[in-house]
Parts: structure tokens; C-alpha cells; sequence
């Protein structure tokens, strides 16, 4: 691998571990606040970021490239309602977004054709991370802060269940 795409994927891998520290901070939020199942449903993507990060370090470590790990920034925000939990979880996703797609034009770019087949999986997962949030906040626009309505929406959110995704191209012993 070209180390310009190596170090790509290493600052890659240091993105997901914020994304799964920034839904642990919100989760913490949601706990703190009478929200259960938003506490939960922050709390299984934090998991799925984890794995996220850890399919992506496999990966490097079947290409034989080692990963440069950074220190994790603060991700506490101050957040004061539900709407503004979500509303930053959007716009975060939309960056890992940009940033995935600049990581599979730069494989594409140096020729790395099994690099860029490998992102395809997360340039999908993507679309569906979107689409995940732009639901929910579309539901809570419409609750419009009504408490009984904001409750039957966290009911909802209770029941969301961790399952590891299966990223192609990655070992299930990796
Ligand atoms: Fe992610
Ligand atoms: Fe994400």
C-alpha cells in the first residue's frame, strides 16, 4: 500500500474512535436526562463505531501496514435537548462521510483497486448512517418537544440490539 493511502486509513481509524466516543458522551447525556432508550441506541453505536475502527485496523494489518494511533479529542458538546443531540449527530456523520469518500477516491487514485473495493462496504454503511439520523430527527421535529411523544420515540430507541457488522474482506478471526 502507498503510505499516503496507509496514513489515510490510520487518521480513518482515529475518526471512527472519536465517532465511538462522541455517541458514548451522548449516551452518558441520555442517561443523565431520563432517556433510556436513546441512552441505549447512542450506547450500540458507540459499539458499532468500535467495530467500525476495528474492522478498518485489520484491514491494515492483512495488508501488513501498521496504524498510527492519535489521542482521542474531547467529545462532551453542549448539548440541551434531544433535537440537539441528534442535529450533531448528523452533522458528524456527514463528515465521516466526505472523509470516507476522499479515502476511497485517494485508493483509487494510487491504484489500490483492493483498498477501494474494501471501502465500499463503509461508503454504503454511510448512506445508511444518514439515513438512520435524518428518521429520527425527522421524528422528533414532529414530537416538537411534546414529553408523552418524545417518551414513545424513546421506547423505540430502547429496543435497538448491538450485532456485530460483517465487513467483506475482513477475517472473522482477523
Ligand atoms: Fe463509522
Ligand atoms: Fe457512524
Amino acid at each position: 500500500m502507498k503510505q499516503e493511502l496507509s496514513r489515510a486509513f490510520s487518521d480513518q481509524i482515529n475518526k471512527e474512535y472519536f465517532s465511538a466516543f462522541l455517541y458514548l458522551a451522548m449516551s452518558n447525556y441520555f442517561a443523565n436526562n431520563g432517556l433510556k432508550g436513546a441512552a441505549n441506541w447512542t450506547y450500540v453505536q458507540y459499539q458499532e463505531e468500535l467495530a467500525h475502527a476495528q474492522n478498518l485496523v485489520h484491514y491494515l494489518h492483512t495488508r501488513s501496514e501498521s496504524v498510527t494511533y492519535a489521542a482521542i479529542a474531547d467529545p462532551s458538546g453542549a448539548w440541551s435537548s434531544p433535537l440537539e443531540v441528534f442535529e450533531a449527530v448528523l452533522e458528524h456523520e456527514q463528515l465521516i462521510t466526505e472523509s470516507i469518500g476522499n479515502l476511497a477516491t485517494l485508493a483509487m487514485q494510487t491504484g489500490d483497486h483492493a483498498a477501494y473495493i474494501f471501502l465500499q462496504w463503509y461508503v454504503t454503511e454511510q448512506v445508511e448512517e444518514e439515513g438512520n439520523v435524518n428518521d429520527l430527527l425527522d421524528k422528533l421535529k414532529l414530537a416538537n418537544g411534546n414529553t408523552n411523544a418524545l417518551l414513545m420515540i424513546d421506547s423505540q430507541l430502547a429496543t435497538r440490539a448491538f450485532t456485530a457488522p460483517v465487513v467483506p474482506g475482513v477475517g472473522a478471526n482477523a
